[in-house]
C-alpha cells in the first residue's frame, strides 16, 4: 500500500514524532509512504511529494516544527481543489491519506473523507481546542513554554515591583492561557471564555497593591474580549480565521494599566516561541500514539476516522465530530485558577 501523509495549519511540537509513528510501523509492514509536503498545498498545485525512507525518520521525536513543511492552503478555497486533489492522489498513486492537523486541516479532511477519499486523521494544534479529543499534539509543549516564560517573569517583576503582561496565544479559547497560568502562578487571567472587564483587571492590581503585593502578572489570551482593549484586526487567513496576534492586546492592555493605576507596566507577547523548539516527553509520548494509531485505521481501512485520546487511552471517532464544535474551558477549570489569583 503506498501512504500519503501531510501536516497542515500551524505546525507544533510532536509532528515529527507522530509521523515517525506512521512511517516506522508502515516500512516494517511493507508499505511505502509519502511524505506530501507544505500540508495541502502540496495536494493542489502541480504534486509536491518525496518518499520517506526509515533512516528519514531517525533521529526526528526530538525536534519541533514538522519535516514535511505546513501551511494554511484551504483546497475548498482552491478552484477545482476536489478535483486537484483527487488527481494529485491518484497520479502518487497514493492508496490512504493520513492528515495531521486542527480543526483546520481536519475539517478538509472531513470535507475529502465524504467525498470518498481514503483518508484518517491525527489531532494536533497547540489551542487544544479539537472536540472529542482530550489530546491535541502541541498543546503540551506550548504550556511547558509557558510556565517558564512565567517563572522566569516572576522573577524579574518582583525585582522591579512592575506588572508583567503575558499574551498568548491560543486563538478563540483560552486553554494555554488558563493552563499555562495556573501552572506559573499567574495573578490574573483573562480568556475568551469568560472574558472580564478593564474594571475588573485594575480592581483586582488595587487589592493586590493594597494588600502589600508590589508586583503581579496578568496573563491574556490573544483572542480575549477586553471591552475596548483592542480592536479586532481584519487581515484573515484562508480559512477566515483572524490573525489575532495583529490585535496587540497585551501591549494595549499594559498601556491601559501603567496610564490608570501609575503602576510601572511592561507586556511580553510570547508569540510564536509557544510554538517552536523539542516536544516535551508527554507530546512525544502521546504524538507517537496517535500517530501508531492513523497507520492501525488504514490497516483496517476505517476511513474518515482517528484516533482521539479519551480517559487515557486512545479511541476512535469521526473526523467530523472532532471537528463538528471547538471545545472550550470550562467553567470550573478557570474558577480553580481564579482562586489563586
Ligand atoms: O492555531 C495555532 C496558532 O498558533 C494560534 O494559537 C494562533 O492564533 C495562530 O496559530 C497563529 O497563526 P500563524 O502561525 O499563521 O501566525
Amino acid at each position: 500500500m503506498r501512504i500519503g501523509i501531510l501536516t497542515g495549519g500551524g505546525d507544533a511540537p510532536g509532528l515529527n514524532a507522530a509521523i515517525r509513528a506512521v512511517v516506522r510501523p508502515a516500512l516494517a509492514s511493507g508499505d511505502t509512504v509519502i511524505g506530501i509536503r507544505n500540508g495541502w498545498a502540496g495536494l493542489t498545485g502541480s504534486g509536491d511529494f518525496f518518499e520517506i525512507e526509515r533512516r528519514a525518520v531517525s533521529g526526528i521525536i526530538q525536534l519541533g516544527g514538522t519535516m514535511l513543511g505546513s501551511s494554511r492552503v484551504n483546497p475548498r478555497k482552491v478552484e477545482g481543489g476536489l478535483e486537484l486533489v483527487r488527481s494529485n492522489l491518484e497520479s502518487a498513486s497514493i492508496d490512504a491519506l493520513v492528515a495531521i492537523g486542527g480543526d483546520d486541516t481536519l475539517g478538509v479532511a472531513a470535507w475529502l473523507g465524504e467525498a470518498g477519499v481514503p483518508v484518517v486523521g491525527v489531532p494536533k494544534t497547540m489551542d487544544n481546542d479539537l472536540s472529542v479529543t482530550e489530546y491535541c499534539i502541541g498543546f503540551d509543549s506550548a504550556v511547558h513554554i509557558v510556565t517558564e516564560a512565567l517563572d522566569r517573569l516572576h522573577t524579574t517583576a518582583a525585582s522591579h515591583h512592575r506588572v508583567m503582561v503575558v499574551e498568548v496565544m491560543g486563538r478563540d479559547t483560552g486553554w494555554v492561557a488558563v493552563e499555562g497560568g495556573l501552572a506559573g502562578g499567574a495573578d490574573f487571567i483573562a480568556i475568551p471564555e469568560f472574558p472580564a472587564t478593564l474594571e475588573a483587571v485594575m480592581q483586582h492590581l488595587e487589592r493586590r497593591r493594597s494588600g502589600g503585593r508590589d508586583f503581579s502578572i496578568i496573563v491574556v489570551a490573544e483572542g480575549v474580549d477586553l471591552a475596548g482593549v483592542a480592536e479586532t484586526p481584519v487581515r484573515t487567513d484562508a480559512f477566515g480565521h483572524a490573525q489575532l496576534s495583529r490585535r496587540g492586546v497585551g501591549e494595549r492592555l499594559a498601556d491601559l494599566i501603567e496610564q490608570e493605576t501609575g503602576n510601572e507596566t511592561r507586556a511580553t507577547v510570547l508569540g510564536h516561541t509557544q510554538r517552536g523548539g523539542s516536544p516535551t516527553a508527554f507530546d512525544r509520548i502521546w504524538a507517537t500514539r496517535v500517530g501508531a494509531y492513523a497507520y492501525d485505521l488504514i490497516r483496517r481501512q476505517e476511513w474518515g476516522r482517528m484516533g482521539v485520546v479519551r480517559c487515557g487511552t486512545v479511541e476512535t471517532a469521526a473526523i467530523s465530530d472532532v471537528v463538528a464544535e471547538q471545545r472550550r474551558v470550562p467553567r470550573e477549570l478557570y474558577d480553580l485558577a481564579a482562586t489563586f489569583f
